[in-house]
Order: structure tokens, then sequence, then C-alpha cells
């Protein structure tokens, strides 16, 4: 196996990476000198603080059928909701007021919302002074423009995988050229771009993640959701395993950190569904925001992606609280800010 230690050093230097580099980082069997490299960068380009985004999960009907997801359209069990346009305005007022400066609305596919009701949505809740996230997947660039006109900030769309093949195997009916399409929309567009990879699907490599690193490196994404492939058992990848994949996300955050230094990497939540301590290991990794859940009522457990997801039976107000103290018993902060990419270096610069 190639020495990681040199390719650390370049990539401490700010020098270019390789895919072979990448590989090389992604099998260290010793990843403690990569988690602190990345945790050094962090530091100097998005400093201490945490930034916290309130996730607004507002319907679990997907017209979609990934072979991964709980809530895809084939699953006869899950238990389908769509909150109304008045309980998510509502939800995200009450995010606003324990302090979130974003809220994301995250969705199924789900056709109901139409544009003219997702406007009148997003219009709301910019009433309330945050920024607005949206990750309802993929539309038409028509579609887009007008959420962006009507104050959306961010959209999150996760390529998933780079590998086109896996992709259009575990997303039956969906087309990766689209899927990439989508983000390069949103960019022009003027969006804030999250993107990310779902790590440990099954036929994925560690060639094909470096990929996806590199992928995000060139578009390039403001920010870069990184979460571990845990098997759902209402889907077709029940007896797939969950195995390795926390350690192998965390060392796609670190990397991804080194590549791109100053971008918003969340711990992801499902990094926390895999070890007790999985958002805090995660934001000593490389990560500096966390999206605590900002839903209420039952439609927290049912917006079901993944077994075991943490927080179901807790209130908005819970959660606020209990991420803040974690947070703090690591010794960063909460940042009161919106916390746009770039935010922490220009600050510093002035
Ligand atoms: N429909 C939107 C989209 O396609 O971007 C947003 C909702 S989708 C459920 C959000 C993310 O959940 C996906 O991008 C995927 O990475 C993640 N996800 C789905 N199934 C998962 C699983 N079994 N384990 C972990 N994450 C999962
Ligand atoms: Fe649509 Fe998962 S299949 S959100």
């Amino acid at each position: 196996m190639t020495d990681a230690q040199p390719i650390l050093a370049r990539a401490l230097r700010r020098e270019e990476l390789s895919k072979a580099d990448i590989t090389s980082l992604l099998c260290m069997q010793e990843p403690a000198p990569l988690f602190a490299a990345a945790d050094r960068v962090r530091r100097e380009f998005v400093g201490d603080e945490v930034y916290l985004r309130a996730l607004i999960e507002f319907s679990n009907y997907c017209k979609n059928d990934c072979l991964y997801c709980g809530i895809r359209r084939s699953n006869p069990k899950a238990d389908r909701y769509r909150l109304t346009p008045e309980k998510i305005i509502e939800t995200a007022r009450n995010a606003a007021g324990l302090g979130y400066k974003t809220v994301v609305l995250q969705s199924g596919e789900d056709l109901w919302f139409d544009t003219d009701k997702l406007c009148r949505i997003i219009r709301e809740i910019k009433k309330l002074n945050v920024a607005v996230t949206l990750s309802i997947g993929e539309k038409t660039r028509e579609e887009y423009a007008v959420y962006r006109r009507a104050g959306a900030d961010r959209y999150l769309l996760r390529i998933e995988t780079t590998d086109k093949a896996l992709y259009e195997k575990l997303d039956p009916g969906m087309s990766w050229d689209n899927r990439a399409r989508c983000l390069y929309d949103l960019k022009e567009l003027g969006y804030e771009v999250g993107s990310g990879s779902l790590v440990g699907l099954p036929g994925q490599t560690l060639e094909s993640l470096a990929d996806d690193l590199l992928f995000f490196k060139n578009l390039p994404v403001d920010m870069a959701g990184i979460g571990p492939f845990i098997p759902h058992p209402q889907t077709p990848l029940a007896a797939e395993t969950a195995q390795g994949h926390f350690e192998l996300s965390l060392k796609m955050m670190a990397v991804m950190r080194l590549l791109l230094p100053d971008i918003n990497i969340p711990a992801t939540t499902a990094m926390e569904t895999l070890h007790p301590q999985g958002r805090l290991l995660a934001l000593k990794c490389g990560a500096n925001v966390v999206m605590p859940n900002a839903t209420q009522g039952d439609a927290r457990v049912k917006y079901e992606l993944y077994p075991g997801k943490i927080c179901t039976g807790d209130a908005p107000e819970q959660c606020r609280g209990c991420i803040q103290r974690k947070i703090e018993s690591i010794g960063r902060t909460v940042c009161g800010s919106y916390g746009f990419h770039g935010d922490y270096l220009k600050e510093k610069q002035n």
C-alpha cells in the first residue's frame, strides 16, 4: 500500500491530489493522521463555529423508486404523509424562534407541491429572515429559476454516486446525466449548491468514491453531504450491510475538507445512527455543519429513509438544546449567522 503521509503533506501544502492519491487516503488502515489534517484545515478555513440548519421533512411521498430508500414509491409499508403549506410555514416559524438562521425544506419528489405552492411557502418563510435551502429532487431549469426568484438561497441534491451505471441500476428510471444537469443549472442560477454521496452502496468502489470527490471539487460545490448507506428492511437492498460505512464516510469527509478547504460539510444525521457520537466524530474529521430535525410530531418517524433514525421521539426544542450542548462539549460553538460558503474567511479578512 502507498504511504499516505507524503500525500497528506502535499495536501496540507495545498498541492493538487490525483485520483490515485485520493484513493490511497481512502484506504488508509490507520486514518488518524488524515482526520487530524482535516481538522487542522477545517479550523483554518471555517473556524470553530458550527452552522446549524433546521431540517423540515415535509412530505414522504415520492414518485421515484431508488432501491436504497425507505420512502421509495414501491414501499407499501411507508406510512405516507404530507404537511400542509400552513404547517410547513408554522414549523419554519418555530425553527426561526429557536434561533435557526437556515431552514432546509426536504421531501420525496412529491408532485402535489407544484411551483405555485412551493413559491408561496418560500416567500412566506423568507419573511422570517432566514436562508431557505430546498432539497426536493430533480426539477427543470425553469422550475429552479422560479424557486430562486421566490427567494430560495441554497439547494441540496446529492449525486449519490458518480458511477453512472451504478446510479442508473440503483435509481431505476432515472438518468445520471439529468441529475448532473440539475447541479450545473442550480449553480448557474446562483444557488449555493450542496451535493454529496451515499457511502457503501453495493458495487461502489474506492475509485468511484475518489471520482465523487473530484466531481464535487470540479463543480465546485458549496457544500458536500457525505452519508453512510444504511440498508432499509423494506427495500430490495435489505440484505446489505452497513459494516465499514461509518469509518469510510469519515474518511470521505476528511478528504473533502482537504480538497475544498472552505466549503460547508455537514456532520450527517445518519452518522449518529451508526455511532452514538457519530456527529461529533464527524465534526472532528472536517465537518462544520449540523442539520438538526425541526419537523414536528409523527412526521419525524414517518420520514424513514433508513432504519434507526435518531431523535424521532423528540421535539424540535429538545434537538436544538441537545445539539448545542454536544457541540460545546467538544470546545466548538454554534454560529449565529447565516453560514454561507466563505463567510468565515471573509469575516477574518475584515
Ligand atoms: N428527494 C430529494 C432528493 O432526491 O434529493 C431529497 C430526499 S432524499 C430521501 C435525501 C437523501 O437521503 C438522498 O440523497 C440519499 O442520499 C439519502 N438516503 C436515501 N436512502 C438512504 C439510506 N438507506 N441510507 C442513508 N441515506 C439514504
Ligand atoms: Fe424518492 Fe427516496 S426514492 S426520496
